[in-house]
């Protein structure tokens, strides 16, 4: 049985292989050869944490892959009375064939695993959103392989076109990384797979919001090239890929007026894209605040893939899911 903790669950080439997969189930999308492996099959996606593009794009993977998702939200099931998450577990796991799970501390998210009896895939905690990095690096790699955006079997529509996909091939690992904010969960799972891939990623955090310690020795002594700076023009010179994510996460809306004031300056605006190199992309997992993180102008400009990596959430969901369900 296989939980999906963090990227390091997929193993040795294991994030190369699920992004083949995720080109694979985007390429077959609405096809007759597309594969069923979840057929009799029922995932329960449990989230303690509102949701758009997670809940969907697993929702709608589960059933194209012919399985049955289940929803369950904190105030709808017995969670959000205070029923423990070891009960929870142990319930889910005599019904459903893969629990999927969005909460707050990883140890909750480690209580799920280790009282269920089916695999549980994290949907995100405080610590980590490995499923977006997922969807980022197969956005990015589609990018700039020269393949076409996503844009998916729904057609480019004129308010979600894709940036140009990219004249000269370059693979992921010669491209150079920029995250600009707050040292998140987003944040930390994008230093796991620059450890996991050997990438080159400069993080801009003000004092107070950088990554952990821990998660940055982590990723050198794996061979990431990852710097740390407070300045955001510095990391954003030369980059191929700028990403942002909001200043507030989900559970601390307390914080909410020290942080604008600590990321003053931090915004990805058209000021910061203008240093980076001239084929650079944007990247946000969105819901963004324009304005706060990121200006309109970048969000909407034709930098950004932002409406491709949402997509992409769809098509790794659906790898990540054939993974957990393969013999
Ligand atoms: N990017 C992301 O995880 O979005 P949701 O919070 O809407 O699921
Ligand atoms: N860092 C954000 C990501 C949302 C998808 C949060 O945790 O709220």
């Amino acid at each position: 049985m296989r939980h999906f903790k963090e990227l390091a669950d997929l193993g040795p080439g294991g994030i190369e292989r699920l992004l083949d997969a995720a080109d694979r189930l985007l390429e077959l999308r609405g096809q007759a050869a597309h594969p069923r492996p979840l057929q009799g099959k029922s995932v329960a996606l449990v989230f303690q944490k509102a949701s758009t593009r997670t809940r969907v794009s697993l929702e709608v993977a589960v059933a194209e892959l012919g399985g049955h998702p289940l929803v369950i939200t904190s105030s709808g099931s017995q969670l959000g009375r205070g029923e423990p998450i070891r009960d929870t577990a142990r319930v889910l796991s005599r019904m459903a064939h893969a629990i999927t799970f969005r909460t707050f501390s990883q140890a909750e998210f480690d209580e799920m695993a280790r009282y269920s009896s089916v695999p549980v895939l994290n949907a995100l905690t405080d610590d980590g959103h490995p499923m977006q990095i997922l969807a980022d690096l197969q956005t990015v790699r589609r990018h700039f392989s020269g393949a076409q955006g996503l844009q998916g079997s729904q057609g480019a529509s004129a308010r979600g076109t894709s940036a140009q996909g990219a004249a000269e091939p370059l693979p992921l690992t010669a491209l150079r990384y920029c995250w600009l904010g707050d040292g998140n969960n987003v944040a930390a799972s994008w230093i796991e797979a620059a450890g996991l891939l050997g990438l080159d990623l400069t993080l801009a955090c003000p004092e107070g919001y950088e990554p952990s310690s821990e998660v940055l020795t982590k990723a050198r002594e794996r061979g990431g090239q990852v710097q740390l700076t407070r300045d955001p023009e510095a990391a954003a010179r030369g980059a191929h890929v700028l990403v942002t994510d909001v200043f507030t996460s989900m559970g601390q809306e307390a914080e909410q007026a020290a942080r604008l004031a600590a990321f003053e300056g931090y915004q990805l605006d058209a000021r910061l894209l203008g240093l980076a190199d001239p084929r650079a992309v944007v990247l946000h997992c969105l819901p963004a605040h324009r304005g706060e993180e990121i200006s309109e102008e970048v969000l909407e400009g034709p930098q950004s893939l932002v409406w491709d990596e949402a997509e992409a959430r769809l098509h790794t969901a659906k790898a990540l899911l054939e993974w957990a369900f393969a013999p």
